[in-house]
């Protein structure tokens, strides 16, 4: 069980309609606000960078993920390539991969933070969610509204970062988002338990051991990846 990561600068990106098929560019200008265009354009170029190196299609190559400028100069044949790779949105708000015109199986998730865009893909009997934050000011009145007493730990902001970026990448491995509350999962030296609404989606998912791997990044962020083995798929 393992997975991949791609992350990208927003401010990077290639020209909107040098990647997107035209579905995904017809979904754009239903887009107002410029940050969310940013942001949904970084997750689809982030994941479609992913997932054509996994498949092959692009040449692979380790990327410095604090350098992605030079992403700018993939040539128009990989761009093109890209347009094949479409994301849809479920009715979750969950991403589904389409390629020509097929659902794609494999595990994916994408998050966004302040000029950053990251995808993640596992393969299909992998359950997988990520969040990145950046490490900022967090209130004890905010902690106080999502977190139990005992997640609080020594309330650092880096601290409470973390557990934040935790609790939002087990919402989107059990594919819910935050339809779910954040206290309905609950978080202990890495490990994970559920009540509620939670614990129903998470015995639908018939109980996968959930994996946090939490990392800095960019040496101002927190990069949370939640992954389990699909039992039974
Ligand atoms: C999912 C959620 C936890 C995202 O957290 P966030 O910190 O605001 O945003 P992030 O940048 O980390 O993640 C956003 C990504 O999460 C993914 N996501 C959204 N809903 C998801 C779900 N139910 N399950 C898994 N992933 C989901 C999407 O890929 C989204 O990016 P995109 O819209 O550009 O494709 C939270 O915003 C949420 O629950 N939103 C409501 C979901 C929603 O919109 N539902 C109605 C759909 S019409």
């Amino acid at each position: 069980m393992s997975y991949k990561t791609q992350f990208v600068k927003i401010k990077d990106l290639p020209p909107a309609n040098s990647f997107l098929s035209p579905g995904e560019l017809a979904y754009l200008q239903t887009l107002r606000a410029e940050k969310r265009k940013g942001d949904w354009l970084g997750g689809r170029f982030a994941l479609k960078v992913l997932l054509a190196r996994e498949d092959n299609l692009l040449p692979l190559c380790s990327l410095p993920s604090e350098n992605t400028a030079h992403l700018l100069e993939m040539s128009d044949v990989a761009l093109a390539l890209l347009k094949q790779i479409e994301i849809v949105k479920l009715p979750s708000g969950a991403p589904q991969v389409i390629i020509g015109g097929v659902a794609d199986k494999r595990s994916v998730s994408i998050t966004h933070s302040h000029g950053w865009a990251v995808a993640a893909v596992a393969d299909a009997q992998t359950f997988l969610g990520i969040d990145l934050e950046k490490i900022e000011t967090r209130s004890r009145i905010w902690a106080e509204e999502f977190f139990l007493e005992q997640e609080k730990g020594p309330a650092t902001d880096e601290h409470l970062t973390r557990v934040w970026t935790q609790k939002e990448a087990v919402v989107k491995l059990l594919g819910r988002g935050l339809s779910l509350s954040t206290r309905e999962i609950i978080l202990s030296d890495n490990q994970v338990q559920f009540v509620g609404r939670a614990k129903e989606a998470w015995l639908a998912q018939h109980q996968p051991q959930i994996i946090l791997n939490s990392t800095r990044f960019d040496n101002q962020f927190i990069f949370t990846t939640a992954y389990a083995a699909a039992r039974g798929l």
